[in-house]
């Protein structure tokens, strides 16, 4: 089916107290195998890209990957850009067929991020579609943006101010969680992600899945996440499953079975987390709505 737009989805997990799933997208395989996942698991699914990966390949043939793969699925799939300040990429997205994108301007102060966020908003609003933005920088590193270690949480009356006026279709903001592996034990503030959700209304997307405890997972969505964010997690076994198979097989030279290795490692990476987030048949409901 065609791809669909991810503020309807966000909005139908926000209500029914569930998570969806958001994958960055490596390459066609990696693409492949999170939409398969999902169909598994009849799921709503959030295919998403860094603009590095949209600036090693193209708009053009990112967007063929999910199209093509979403065409033939019957599960809604949403194409997400992720974190990007370059409004030409996010412009190029958004003429090309993405059905949401995200403007990071979270470095800006207060007006500057408000000002640029709403720009975006206008932008997309020409083809339909509804974005995320950030307000109180996620740490750690994720694409070219390295934020070190703070304990400067977003403020919730700075929240709702923030997202009066932007329509979004989800918002990012700093609640203690970071991006890659988490050096001691997460600290995320349950209770802020409440008092925001309460202020703004507005599905929140919690950046920094990877490395997160299943209980900690638990306490973010009862607390109001709608949508949970995975990258390094996957690059990991990206990585590790091609490696461990010409570990465990050193004279085979057969491409497609060391492609298909990690196709499956990656297929049941996320399989477990879509499942983990309580997206285990949703799809059909997502439809009615989404479609
Ligand atoms: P991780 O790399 O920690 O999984 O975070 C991903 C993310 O939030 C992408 O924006």
């Amino acid at each position: 089916m065609p791809l669909v737009k991810m503020k309807p989805v966000l909005l139908e997990a926000m209500e029914q107290g569930y998570a969806v799933a958001a994958f960055n997208l490596l390459d066609f395989s990696t693409t492949k195998a999170m939409i398969k996942a999902a169909e598994e698991l009849e799921a709503p699914v959030i295919v998403q890209v860094s603009a590095k990966t949209i600036k090693y390949f193209s708009h053009k043939e990112v967007y063929n990957w999910v199209a093509t793969v979403a065409e033939d699925s019957p599960v809604p799939v949403v194409l997400h850009l992720d974190h990007c300040k370059d409004l030409n990429v996010i412009q190029k997205c958004i003429d090309t067929g993405w059905t949401s994108v995200m403007i990071d301007a979270s470095e800006l102060p207060f007006e500057e991020n408000h000002a640029l966020s709403l720009q975006v908003v206008q932008m997309a609003a020409k083809k339909g579609i509804h974005i995320e933005a950030e307000l109180g920088q996620i740490m750690g590193v994720e694409d070219d943006m390295d934020v070190e270690e703070h304990d400067h949480l977003t403020d919730p009356a700075d929240a709702e101010r923030f997202c009066k006026d932007l329509d979004l279709a989800a918002f990012a903001c700093a609640i203690g969680s970071a991006h890659g592996y988490y050096k001691g034990e997460p600290k995320i503030a349950f209770d802020l992600i409440k008092q925001i959700n309460s202020r703004t209304h507005v599905p929140m997307a919690l950046h920094g899945g990877t490395g997160l405890p299943e209980d900690t997972i638990a306490q973010c969505i009862a607390a109001g996440c709608a949508k949970i964010n995975i990258s390094t997690n996957l690059k990991h076994v990206f990585i590790e499953s091609f490696l461990d198979y010409n570990k465990a097989k050193p004279t085979d030279f057969e491409p497609l079975r060391y492609i298909d290795a990690q196709y499956q490692a990656c297929k049941e990476l996320f399989k477990s987390k879509i499942a983990e987030f309580g997206g285990t048949g949703r799809a059909a409901q997502v439809l009615k709505i989404a479609a």
